[in-house]
């Protein structure tokens, strides 16, 4: 279980995220839904290590990881999907997708085989240079980028932002696909559509300030 305890976050000296508190069981997918400058981006990036906690308290499996260094997610399965999707432009879509794994000096072929079988597009585009790729084809190398080191914990921040209809709904239902695979799913998005039908709990933000929506 992932859980959040009373997290309170600065950026610069702006306080942006306050008090929030979440729990997030593995196995189950998680709805976060907000507007624009709500502080989704700023939650999933603090549980990933990138941002620090001015107070409070993140907690994997038990283990308080609040203040634990940002490659270290990595190792713990945690995989993330930035809402810029953040590719290296000058390696290939493969390598871009392996990125995590050569991080951590063990790149596992079986489970890059299961996400080209999840993800063809990415299997496809795999010579290729991101930058040949569409913003959206660029989004499924992103989701097979996260779905690589995300076993235990993925975390996806805003998966069908700025992408054609069609592609959207690629995107939504390759998320069908993968909520059953056993990690919690996280999944940040400004327009909740597809989200309400497909999370076992819907988190809002606004403002900052956490609530849950539905859901246990
Ligand atoms: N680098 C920064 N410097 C100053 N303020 C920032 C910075 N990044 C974010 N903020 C502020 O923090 C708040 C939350 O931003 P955040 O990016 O987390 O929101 P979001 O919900 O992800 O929005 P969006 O839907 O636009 O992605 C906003 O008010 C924003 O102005
Ligand atoms: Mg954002």
């Amino acid at each position: 279980m992932l859980s959040i305890e009373q997290l309170d976050v600065d950026i610069s000296t702006t306080p942006v995220l306050r008090a929030v508190n979440c729990r997030l069981e593995a196995g189950r997918t998680y709805g976060l839904v907000g507007r624009n400058g709500a502080g989704k981006t700023t939650l999933l990036r603090t549980i990933m290590g990138f941002l620090a906690a001015r107070r409070g308290k993140i907690a994997f499996d038990a283990v308080d990881i609040t203040h634990a260094p940002a490659h270290s997610r990595c190792a713990l399965g945690f995989g993330y999907m930035p809402e810029d999707r953040q590719l290296v432009p000058d390696i290939s879509v493969e390598d871009n997708i392996l990125l995590p794994m050569l991080a951590l000096r063990r790149v596992d072929h079986k489970r890059l085989d299961w996400v080209y079988s999840v993800i063809p597009e990415a299997a496809e585009a795999r010579h290729l240079h991101p930058t040949l790729l569409s913003g959206g084809q660029q989004k499924l190398v992103a989701l097979a980028r996260a779905l690589i080191a995300g076993d235990r914990v993925l975390l996806l921040d805003e998966p069908t932002e700025g992408v054609a209809p069609a592609l959207q709904r690629r995107i939504s239902t390759l998320l069908g696909q993968i909520r059953h695979n056993g990690a919690l799913v996280f999944i940040a998005e400004s327009n909740h559509k597809y989200l309400a039908a497909m999370a076992d709990s819907l988190y809002r933000i606004e403002r900052g300030s956490v609530t849950l929506n539905y859901g246990s």
